[in-house]
């Protein structure tokens, strides 16, 4: 296992959009071992999408276990070649970015959605969720299509907030 490097702003490779997984084989569960020891590297991000360490196929992993939103949630979640298949509602909400260190932003999401997914074995998913992990999946898909949160904020002037110093225990980043 690896802690991989991070790709962050203005590296352009964030733009590139990932390509689907088509061999679930030793070769993907290993890198799926590094990509999540990236994210529990420091201080642990909701979310992480494979084009953030320059690896550019549909592979994001979102844990909102720790949340204290009370809604409830699928915990822990290994998303290959995810998909959403319905939306509903939207509300503004602020996010933040392993690849986006130094700022945070209010972004309008969906706040519930159908998503379709697979495994790292390739075995078919599929989930129904809402608010903070609807948000977080729904920021994590965006990194898999080239988007990222900066590219939503309805405003750079008003919507756009620096980060003062990361806090442990502070907003969570994705
Ligand atoms: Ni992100």
């Amino acid at each position: 296992m690896a802690v991989l490097e991070i790709l962050k702003i203005p590296d352009d490779r964030l733009k590139q959009i990932s390509q689907p997984v088509e061999q679930f084989d030793d070769a993907l569960r290993a890198f799926i071992d590094d990509l999540e020891e990236t994210r529990c590297d420091g201080p642990a991000a909701v979310g992480i999408a494979a084009p953030q360490v320059g690896h550019f196929q549909r592979i994001v992993i979102v844990d909102v276990s720790n949340t204290r939103k009370p809604v409830p949630n699928h915990g822990h979640m290994i998303l290959v070649n995810p998909e959403i298949t319905h939306w509903e509602g939207f509300e503004m909400g602020r996010e933040g970015c392993l690849s986006v260190p130094d700022y945070t932003g209010n972004v309008i999401r969906a706040t519930h959605i159908k998503i379709r997914a697979q495994d790292s074995w390739g075995n078919p998913l599929e989930y129904e969720m809402e608010g903070y992990e609807a948000r977080a999946v729904q920021h994590e898909l965006d990194h898999i299509d080239g988007m990222l949160f900066i590219d939503r904020v309805v405003s750079r002037r008003t919507d756009l907030f620096q980060r003062k110093v990361y806090q442990k225990g502070g907003k969570a980043k994705k």
